[in-house]
């Protein structure tokens, strides 16, 4: 059966425009509020394949979206490296400082502790319908890179800033080690069923210029290369949040990138007149519409939509907020899905 989403980043016509919503997993949904009381750690929920699968699956069952996202999170990574990782109630993940050449030297990726992520994949795989891809994803390396130097995102990762302007080798050393693991864990999940991958860059648009092209652009590229020497037809979506106009521009042309997924920010014109006719886009309606519903909701989706046309895969600017109403959701899912040009 054909997969709309694959048929979009293979410049197929889709049956309908695909859609699924970056946390599209989570807090907003009761379901998942139930699984999360139970299961008490949100760490021990991404590393038990049979919650991480069900919680996976919710979404998919609710609203029959056109993927699936692995549950699971980007500071995996840095626990697999031998970070102290720890989320804490009503806090948010707070990661051990590595801060020093002596921590960095000391870090190791051990891919055991990432097992039951490739057995998540694999266990849902088996399960989603016939027509849904599976995405697989990690923190790109300079985004990575953030909360593990800075711990959190409280103190608008000072530290790491101060590292790009100093141009630290510490910095460098990090992101190349970042990069490896990446490369790593993003084939095992090729090889445990991931049919698409996505690169998260959330803090992308800390940096412009120079500074965006060494630490997002460059180990971007470098990660892509890697896998696509491996698995050359395996689709891979970038999401520099944030990131100034031009510099989108010079990640979708500098990088090997299939799509782009694009914040809320970015104006339709730039994005269609500029950035479209470069690669295929994913995004970017607003969550704060999707919390408002109605009438303004779906006034937005159908710009988005007639905006790109059906080589498009709808998505929002950013995650589903906890605050959502489901049926809101539920009504987007079928607007796009039933959207005539
Ligand atoms: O999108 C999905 O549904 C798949 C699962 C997923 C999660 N995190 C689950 C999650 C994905 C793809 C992520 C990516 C992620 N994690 C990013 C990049 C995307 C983005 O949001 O910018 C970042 C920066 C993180 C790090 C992270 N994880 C933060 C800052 C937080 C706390 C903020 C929050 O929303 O609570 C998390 C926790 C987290 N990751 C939750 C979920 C469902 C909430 C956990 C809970 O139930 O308390």
């Amino acid at each position: 059966m054909e997969k709309p989403i694959l048929n979009v980043l293979q410049g197929k016509k889709p049956v309908h425009v695909p859609i699924w919503l970056m946390r599209q997993a989570g807090r907003y949904l009761p379901e998942y509020r139930d699984l999360r009381a139970k299961a008490k750690n949100f760490l021990n929920m991404c590393l038990t394949p049979d919650w991480a699968t069900e919680i996976t699956l919710q979404p998919i069952r609710r609203f029959g979206f056109d993927a699936a996202i692995l549950f699971a999170d980007i500071l995996l990574v840095p626990m697999a490296l031998g970070a102290g990782l720890d989320f804490r109630e009503g806090e948010g993940p707070v990661l051990e400082y590595i801060d020093n050449q002596k921590r960095i030297d000391q870090l190791s990726y051990d891919n055991s502790k990432l097992l039951a992520v490739y057995e998540t994949l694999a266990r849902v795989k088996k399960e989603l319908p016939d027509n849904t891809t599976l995405i697989g994803f990690c923190g790109a390396p300079w985004t990575v890179a953030c909360y593990m130097i800075d711990g959190n995102s409280k103190g608008g990762f000072a530290t790491s800033r101060r590292w790009v302007a100093e141009k630290s080798p510490l910095l460098d050393n990090l992101i190349r080690t970042l990069v490896d693991a990446s490369e790593l864990y993003l084939i095992q999940q090729i090889e445990s069923g991931a049919e698409v991958l996505q690169i998260f860059d959330s803090w992308g648009g800390l940096l412009q210029g120079a500074d965006f092209d060494r630490y997002v652009i460059q180990p971007t590229a470098d990660l892509i290369r890697r896998i696509k020497k491996k698995y050359p037809h395996v689709p891979i979506i970038g999401f520099p949040r944030e990131a100034l106009p031009e510099d989108y521009k010079l990640y979708a042309m500098q990088t090997d990138i299939d799509a782009m997924s694009i914040d809320f920010n970015l104006s339709l014109d730039f994005a269609k007149n500029t950035l479209q006719p470069v690669k295929t886009l994913q995004g970017n309606l607003s969550p704060d519409l999707l919390v408002e519903g109605g009438a303004n909701m779906l006034k937005a989706a159908e710009k988005i939509l007639t905006t790109f046309g059906p080589q498009h895969i709808f998505n929002l600017g950013h995650g589903v907020v906890p605050q959502t109403p489901p049926e809101h959701v539920g009504e987007l899912v079928k607007f796009v899905q039933g959207f005539k040009f």
